[in-house]
């Protein structure tokens, strides 16, 4: 059993990789902290709980993460991306007062110390509510076993600008900062999740499955999804699973993944390049090890990451 707490800005590719999460048998879902990002922080966790509430898995907690960058900037949300809510289409029937100025991570602390090594951490949203737990906390954050991140693009283009991806782009401070000091850190960065595809007849295929209310969230945020990328990328054949591939890629399934181990920076000066993930790919240029050193995800065998969430999301 895997046990992860999942960082996420629940938009509609957060919302499905906690779906499955909550879905797979081998993973023990121990905590979501829910942070600013895709929509901002009160409905990023009301979201995360109201996806738990469907999976009847109140038990879990949410821990309210940050509300903005470590810049102090007022965070830029998508809206047309993932909805006035975050969910695409749905309004989730649950209010976001529980959430409202509730930042804390006591509980997150807690969880970790009880579980120490035995935890991984899988960060899908902006960096921040990760970095603050380190800088609060270094002696707890050393305990948890594993990090992994979705974010950054590596010699591709980004996605919010030419160059950066939308979560290392949102709190480059935080992602520079994670980046240069978490250990056993793994980025699954843009070049490899733009290509997780779930095209609209995959998504048709889960829906004929669907029998329990978790899973029958899962066509219409797709199909928001789906309309919102076509407007993004016309012609895209579905929607990039990016924050799915970082949770599967935390489950280690063996030659789904390759990697690199790689010192990676993060521009966070103001400018044209703010946001950009750095690491040295020059040929002849050695690995690395250590902490400082991440690995980062260079290809992905897409057969094999379908073939898994097909399994996974149609379970009964
Ligand atoms: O760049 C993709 C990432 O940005 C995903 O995590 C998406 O949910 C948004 O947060
Ligand atoms: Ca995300």
């Amino acid at each position: 059993m895997k046990k992860i707490i999942l960082f996420a800005d629940t938009g509609i590719d957060d919302a499905i990789a906690l779906i499955y999460a909550l879905t797979h048998p081998e993973i023990d879902l121990t905590a979501v902290v829910a942070g600013y990002g895709n929509t901002d922080r009160d409905r990023s966790a009301r979201n995360a709980a109201y996806l738990l509430k469907l999976a009847g898995r109140t038990d879990i907690p949410v821990i309210a993460g940050s509300t903005l960058p470590l810049s102090g900037e007022t965070p830029v949300f998508f809206p047309e991306i993932h909805g006035e809510e975050g969910l695409g289409p749905i309004s989730p029937p649950m209010s976001q007062e529980p959430f409202q100025r509730r930042t804390n991570f006591t509980k997150l602390f807690q969880l970790i110390k009880q579980h120490p090594d035995e935890l991984t951490i899988v960060t899908v949203g902006r960096c921040t509510s990760l970095a603050i737990a380190w800088y609060l906390s270094p002696e707890v954050m050393k305990l948890v076993k594993e990090t992994y991140i979705m974010g950054g693009a590596f010699l591709e283009p980004g996605n919010v600008t030419e160059v950066a991806e939308a979560n290392f782009y949102g709190d480059p401070q935080a992602a520079d900062f994670v980046c240069q000091n978490a250990p056993g850190l793994t980025i699954i960065p843009l070049n490899v999740t733009r290509d997780a595809l779930l095209t609209p007849a995959l998504v048709d295929f889960i829906d004929t499955r669907a029998d329990t209310p978790l899973q029958q969230v899962i066509k219409p945020i797709l199909d928001f999804y789906y309309e919102a990328y076509q407007q993004l990328e016309p012609g895209i054949e579905g929607t990039p699973q990016h924050d799915l591939a970082a949770v599967i890629a935390a489950l280690e399934i063996p030659g789904m993944f390759s990697y690199v181990s790689k010192q990676v920076k993060v521009e966070d000066e103001d400018g044209y390049a703010e946001g950009l993930s750095i690491a040295d790919f020059r040929p002849g240029v050695e690995e690395c090890t250590g902490t400082g050193c991440a690995r980062v995800a260079a290809s992905m065998d897409i057969g094999a990451f379908t073939a898994n969430v097909l399994d996974i999301l149609t379970r009964d």
